[in-house]
């Protein structure tokens, strides 16, 4: 008998306990609305057109909450980084006294690629600052490389438009986080 009542009260301990974790789930992890999506694209220095793109084109993002959100748009990043990569490759190698600075893109998009996982370890760490490390990294790596091709005569304008557009998804990516997911209110106003 006793032992009976003591499984009714761990049973009756690990519903409540159920009820609090799913309470605070559904607190904490809300959808992304149409609302939300127009507030990240419509800040300062974001690309709205390219913005828009993105993520209106994806209805699966109707099911996200932010930090699937965030999720989807670094997943599709590193896609992206993945691509031009291969593409960098096959032009560099047929470009002669080009090499060089097609070589420094390439580690540019490397260590952007490598930065991918490291990110989704720190988001699942909770560790904001050193995500927005990750993305701002990306950033920089892919300003570099537009900027060094920029100087090449002639200028290879796609790998630099492509680098622009992977600059702007770090940008997304750092708004997602700083505004909706860390809510860093400084760091959600401040300029990118
Ligand atoms: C904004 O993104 C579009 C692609 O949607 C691109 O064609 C355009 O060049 C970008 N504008 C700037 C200022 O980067
Ligand atoms: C980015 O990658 C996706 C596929 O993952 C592709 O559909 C899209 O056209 C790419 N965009 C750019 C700017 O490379």
């Amino acid at each position: 008998m006793v032992a009976y009542v003591d499984k009714n009260f761990s049973l009756a301990c690990f519903l409540v306990l159920l009820l609090f974790v799913d309470s605070s789930y559904a607190r904490f992890n809300t959808l992304v609305t149409k609302d939300q999506i127009h507030t990240i694209c419509t800040k300062q220095d974001i690309n709205s057109s390219y913005c828009f793109q993105v993520l209106n084109a994806n209805p699966e993002i109707a099911r996200l909450d932010f930090p699937s959100l965030f999720k989807f748009v670094l997943n599709y990043q590193a896609q992206n980084i993945s691509d031009k990569l291969k593409q960098f490759k096959l032009s560099g190698g047929y470009t002669p006294g080009v090499e060089s600075k097609y070589n420094l893109c390439i580690e540019f998009y490397e260590n952007s690629f490598d930065r991918r996982d490291e990110a989704l370890r720190y988001l699942a760490a909770k560790d904001y600052g050193s995500v927005n490390t990750m993305v701002g990294g990306t950033a920089i790596n892919m300003f570099n490389c537009a900027d060094d091709l920029s100087t090449m005569k002639p200028v290879p304008q796609f790998f630099v438009t492509e680098s622009n557009l992977i600059k702007e998804l770090s940008k997304i990516l750092l708004v997602i986080l700083e505004c909706f997911i860390s809510k860093k209110k400084e760091y959600c106003n401040r300029d990118l």
